[in-house]
């Protein structure tokens, strides 16, 4: 099964393949079970039903890699507008929203951002930022793949100045991680850490699983150390375990960290974690343009692929 994670991961940015899956609708059963809906009252309904169940959640209005500056405009209308949904449910508290540089700007071309795309991505997410802060809520900048890693940092240093409570994520599959930790272990910072979803070349990235999985733990062991907030993302029960071994070795009481996990998946940990006093945070994505995200779950869980191709045949 290991074998797939390429292929699938290659997938993810094939425009062919994109333009026949993403005829399935939503709520095609292999869709639905990591994705709530379109629109910003699926996404707010889905926070409603995590707090309810004592959770609380950072939505993700889904896109990626877009070089349609009409697109980018768009992407930052969404999260306006679920910012503002949230504030009038009284949801803000407890949910914040995760954003991709890629889909408010970072790569569009000259042409249509004369300016330069990395400019038009940090005023965009000034924009966000500011809402979050007047909904009562925060941004986390969601790390992509390896080449826009000294980007997506540098453009939080920079709204970090305006808006210090945005946060980050760190993935351990990069050979630079551990270091990126050390510089973001910081008094105020918020750093989530994750494995890391894309295909990477052998030049920047572990390779191996136990090679990601070891970093992960150094990397952990550098954010509870550290002054900041760590937002431990995963799903695999011995990094669960020794976050929790971690976290009480640096004397860090339950609320001073948090755990975080996808929706749909592990939703029985997700409870039970919250349940023994964790605070547990579920990423919500929500919107139309679901394909990059939905292959890089199939790539993590090539099980669920026969369960895909009976959606595409069914559809
Ligand atoms: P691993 O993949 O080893 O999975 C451990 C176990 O979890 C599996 O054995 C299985 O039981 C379960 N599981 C994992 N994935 C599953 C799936 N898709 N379906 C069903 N079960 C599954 N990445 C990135 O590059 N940039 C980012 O910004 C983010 N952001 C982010 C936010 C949050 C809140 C989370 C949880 C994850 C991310 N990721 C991410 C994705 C992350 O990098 C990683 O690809 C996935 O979390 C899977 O890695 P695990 O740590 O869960 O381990």
């Amino acid at each position: 099964m290991a074998l797939l994670r390429q292929p699938l991961l290659l997938l993810a940015r094939s425009q062919q393949v994109k333009n026949l899956v993403s005829t399935l609708p939503v709520s095609a059963g292999i869709v639905r079970g990591y994705v709530p809906g379109e629109g910003t009252e699926d996404a707010v309904r889905a926070a409603g039903e995590l707090a309810a169940d004592g959770l609380t959640a950072t939505l993700d209005f889904l896109g990626e890699d877009t070089s349609d500056r009409a697109q980018a405009d768009a992407t930052v209308a969404a999260y306006l507008d679920v910012l503002a949904a949230l504030s009038a449910k009284g949801l803000a508290s407890g949910t914040e929203v995760s954003l991709k540089l890629s889909a408010i700007g970072q790569f569009l071309p000259p042409d249509v951002a004369p300016e330069g795309g990395h400019r038009v991505a940090l005023e965009n997410a000034r924009t966000i930022c500011r809402a979050a802060r007047n909904a009562g809520t925060t941004v986390t900048l969601d790390m992509e793949d390896h080449t826009t890693t000294d980007s997506t940092l540098a453009t939080l240093r920079e709204l970090r100045k305006d808006f210090p409570e945005t946060g980050a994520v760190l993935q351990s599959y990069l050979h630079r991680t551990e270091d990126d930790c050390r510089q973001l272990a910081h008094e105020g910072s918020r750093v989530r850490l994750c494995k890391g979803a894309y295909a990477q070349p052998e030049s920047v990235a572990y390779q191996d699983a136990a090679d990601v999985d070891r970093s992960y733990v150094r990397c952990l062991k550098v954010l509870m150390e550290g002054q900041g907030y760590p937002m431990v993302a995963t799903h695999d029960p011995r990094l669960v375990e020794i976050a929790t071994s971690l976290a009480g070795r640096a004397a860090r009481p339950q609320g001073s960290y948090e755990f975080q996990m996808l929706y749909g998946v592990r939703p029985d940990e997700q409870r039970r974690l919250a349940a023994s006093g964790e605070r547990v945070r579920v990423y919500v994505p929500y919107g139309q343009e679901w394909y990059g995200y939905l292959m890089r779950r199939l790539a993590e869980r090539p099980q669920n692929l026969a369960f895909f191709a009976r959606s595409l045949v069914s559809k």
